[in-house]
């Protein structure tokens, strides 16, 4: 049964709309770790569209359960988050016009620099994992890199528009997560994950974490944040 990660990014979305103080991702976290999140994932982005540097410091002071913070692999990044020391931090690719994070890090053609950015992080104790698609040949690549951890993209999987596709993408992911703990890497997973689409993933044995944002805030806006995600809890532990 995998555990869940909540992503609080759009908690900051909604409070950098007005460049005001609320809503508080903070608060948001610690209600989020009430309701049952198993960890609390956010995206430190370069252009800190929706959580910013204060926000980090402090989430690493209050969260109580776990910190995944989700980063690119440049330098300024990597600096603070070296300072920082969340639990574990997810490396993803990161282009400053997408709206969100669009497919998986490429780890065969930036081998070189994400090794040396995964070398650093584990020495300060920090549990990295990387963010790829469901694909062999980056499985192994992340596996030459030395990660305990990959999430594999399930964006092709949650967009996809009929149900052979879905499927298809399913069956990717299946053996994709199956691949990897062949190789001795654990796996997460996420992207796109909502409340119709997450079963079928939930159900896959051996995956660690559930790493979902969006579809939980959105919900919260009709639920309330406790009610979103103990909702998805359950459908994730059933
Ligand atoms: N995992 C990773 C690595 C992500 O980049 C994101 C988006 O920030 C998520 C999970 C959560 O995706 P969503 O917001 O679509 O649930």
């Amino acid at each position: 049964m995998p555990k869940l990660g909540v992503n609080i990014d759009h908690v900051a979305t909604l409070r950098q709309a007005r460049r005001t103080i609320f809503p508080d991702p903070i608060k948001a976290a610690s209600m989020c770790e009430r309701a049952g999140a198993d960890s609390i994932v956010c995206h430190l982005r370069q252009d800190r569209r929706h959580i910013r540097d204060k926000d980090i410091y402090i989430l690493r002071k209050t969260i109580k359960t776990k910190f995944n913070l989700e980063m690119s692999a440049i330098e300024e990044i990597v600096k603070i988050a070296l300072k920082v020391r969340p639990d574990e931090a997810t490396l993803v690719p990161e282009r400053r016009k997408e709206l969100t994070t669009e497919g998986g890090l490429d780890v065969i053609k930036y081998k070189k620099k994400v090794a040396k950015v995964v070398e650093r992080l584990l020495k300060r104790a920090i549990y990295v994992s990387l963010f790829i698609d469901p694909n062999k040949r980056q499985i192994e690549a992340s596996k030459d890199v030395g990660v305990p951890f990959i999430e594999i993209h399930t964006g092709s999987y949650a967009d996809a528009k009929d149900i052979n596709k879905r499927k298809a993408q399913l069956n990717k992911i299946k053996e994709a997560v199956r691949y990897a703990k062949c190789l001795g890497i654990k796996v997460n997973a996420g992207h796109g994950l909502n409340y119709d689409n997450v079963k079928d993933i939930a159900k896959i044995p051996g995956i660690e974490n559930l790493n979902i944002g969006f579809s939980i805030i959105s919900r919260a806006v009709f639920v309330g944040l406790d009610n979103a995600v103990s909702e998805m809890k359950r459908l994730i532990i059933k």
